[in-house]
């Protein structure tokens, strides 16, 4: 198989299906337990934050809309890009593209809507440079045996992507997140994904979100 068929092959059999805000109580959460912890916590003021699996971006655009109000005019003082990742190149493409259906970006708070889009027309927004610029997208099959990071990261979202896994390749991946975590950082799993309690390091903290010891 060429390399190009092999890249319509993986675009073809992987589900991208995602929206913003999806599972709400997490952003919830990253919102009003983690952001608070790691704002005191992370004295280098650089925030690494990875949405593994990103699909066409929704996920990792709601973290840099979510961190951009919480920290409001002190985000001068940080650095707080998030990482997004994906198997599939043409998902990517769309997720960098940042233009969403007015009917998807409509489901927003109005607050949100205004700060963060530019109306195209009738059809298709635009997210703004400014919170574009804080997303960066890179290619990653997370079944490579390493992730190629030199830094550790605060906290990792992994959501409705480990489904597709068997258990062994869900464990051995898990494993690979908690080694990339910070101590005291959060994972964040798809609800329909818990981790077998016997079978990780990570603490248990409210439905699908889970924790290295600090
Ligand atoms: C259903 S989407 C989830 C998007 C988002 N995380 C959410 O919860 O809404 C699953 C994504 O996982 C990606 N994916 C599947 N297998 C992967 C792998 N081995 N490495 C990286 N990404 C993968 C797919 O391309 C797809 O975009």
């Amino acid at each position: 198989m060429t390399g190009e068929a092999a890249a319509t092959l993986v675009n073809k059999i992987t589900t991208n299906h995602t929206y913003f805000m999806r599972e709400a109580n997490h952003f919830y959460y990253f919102r009003d337990k983690v952001l608070p912890y790691l704002s005191e916590k992370v004295k280098q003021k650089d925030l690494r934050i990875w949405s593994a699996g990103c699909s066409s971006g929704e996920e990792p655009y709601t973290l840099a809309m979510i961190i951009d109000e919480f920290l409001g005019k002190e985000k001068l003082l940080w650095d707080t890009k998030v990482l997004a990742t994906d198997i599939s190149a043409k998902v990517l493409e769309q997720a960098s593209s940042g233009i969403y259906l007015n009917e998807e970006v409509g489901t927003l708070p109005p607050q949100w809507r205004l700060n963060y889009f530019t109306r195209i027309d009738n059809q298709k927004s635009i997210i703004v440079d400014r919170l574009r610029n804080e997303v960066i997208y890179r290619k990653l099959n997370l079944m490579e045996r390493n992730f190629p990071f030199r830094k550790l990261f605060h906290v990792i979202f992994c959501r409705n992507v480990m489904i597709y896994f068997d258990t062994q390749t869900k464990r051995q991946l898990v494993q690979k997140f908690y080694n990339s975590l910070e101590p005291g950082g959060y994972l964040f799993v798809g609800h329909s994904e818990s981790l077998n309690p016997e079978e990780t390091s990570f603490k248990y903290v409210i439905p699908a979100v889970y924790r290295k010891e600090q």
